[in-house]
């Protein structure tokens, strides 16, 4: 059963539609990725986003089935994007089955999971889960792996001090969405939070038990919103008139 849930889990993919609003110029540019291409609506004015969840590649690679699971959600994203031709993809968590990884080979995973993505030059990017904290990996560690290796990644790390432990939740950024490539400022931003969950190698002398992580967004993560969003709002005007937002988070509040 657990085969199926998963294998269905990934074919649970979803399309959001978006349209766009027009927005105003301004001459300060706070684009956090000025080196990649600038991400933007059609011009039909929509934006299209596929996303796929809780693929957990890895999962018992000593059996015969969770390799081949991990083949068909490969086969499974070639199939779909070529077909939906996605402006952007989100791979919302639980990459990798962390508790049946190998810490000498366990980010190998996260350029297999992305692979079909760099194939098909596809923007993306990644939240991490509750199965992506194990003794083994940390989401730190794959999204370092993920920069490494997807050229058209845009996840990121937050500053210092936002998101709790910065090994197990740093995965808390923004992406800009433009009108068009032109714009000056972006008419859409994708937030993404990491809720943590799963497990941290022992830290105390005491015990070698894995310590458990809270499952849900590290309140610092608050303070960075509002600081964030007052930064935009000094750059491209206020957000409730120029800019829409989307959210993704592994586990909801
Ligand atoms: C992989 O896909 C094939 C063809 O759809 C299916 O028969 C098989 O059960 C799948 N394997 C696993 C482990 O889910
Ligand atoms: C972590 O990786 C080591 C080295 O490969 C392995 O011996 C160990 O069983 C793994 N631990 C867990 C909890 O999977
Ligand atoms: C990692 O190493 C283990 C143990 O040798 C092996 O079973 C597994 O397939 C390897 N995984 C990857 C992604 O290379
Ligand atoms: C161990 O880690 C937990 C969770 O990150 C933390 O709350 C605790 O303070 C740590 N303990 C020590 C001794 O470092
Ligand atoms: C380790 O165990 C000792 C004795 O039980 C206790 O006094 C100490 O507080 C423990 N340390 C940690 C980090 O849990």
């Amino acid at each position: 059963m657990k085969v199926l849930s998963h294998f269905f889990a990934l074919l649970h993919y979803l399309s959001i539609y978006v349209v766009s609003v027009p927005t105003p110029s301004n001459d300060v540019d706070i684009n956090p990725y000025p080196t990649k291409p600038r991400l933007t609506f059609r011009q039909d004015g929509t934006f299209k986003i596929t996303v796929f969840s809780d693929q957990h590649y890895g999962e018992n690679p000593w059996d015969w089935w969770g390799p081949e699971q991990d083949a068909n959600s490969t086969r499974l994203m070639k199939r779909v994007l070529p077909d939906e031709k996605p402006d952007y993809v989100v791979l919302n968590g639980d990459l990798i089955t962390g508790e049946n990884a190998f810490k000498e080979n366990a980010t190998l995973l996260v350029e297999e999971v992305v692979a079909p993505l760099n194939e098909l030059k596809i923007p993306f990017s990644t939240t991490q889960g509750n199965h992506d904290n194990q003794v083994n990996i940390t989401h730190l560690a794959e999204i370092k792996r993920e920069q490494l290796i997807a050229p058209l990644s845009y996840t990121r790390i937050a500053p210092p001090g936002v998101g709790g432990d910065p090994e197990q939740g740093p995965g808390n950024y923004w992406v800009p969405i433009y009108a068009s490539k032109a714009s000056r400022s972006p008419s859409l931003i994708l937030w993404f939070f990491d809720s943590r969950g799963g497990f941290a190698p022992a830290n105390s002398t005491n015990t070698s038990d894995p310590v458990e992580v809270e499952d849900w967004v590290h309140e610092s993560v608050a303070q960075w919103i509002e600081d964030e969003v007052a930064l935009m709002d000094k750059a491209w005007g206020p957000s409730e008139e120029n800019r829409a937002a989307l959210a993704f988070v592994h586990i909801p509040p």
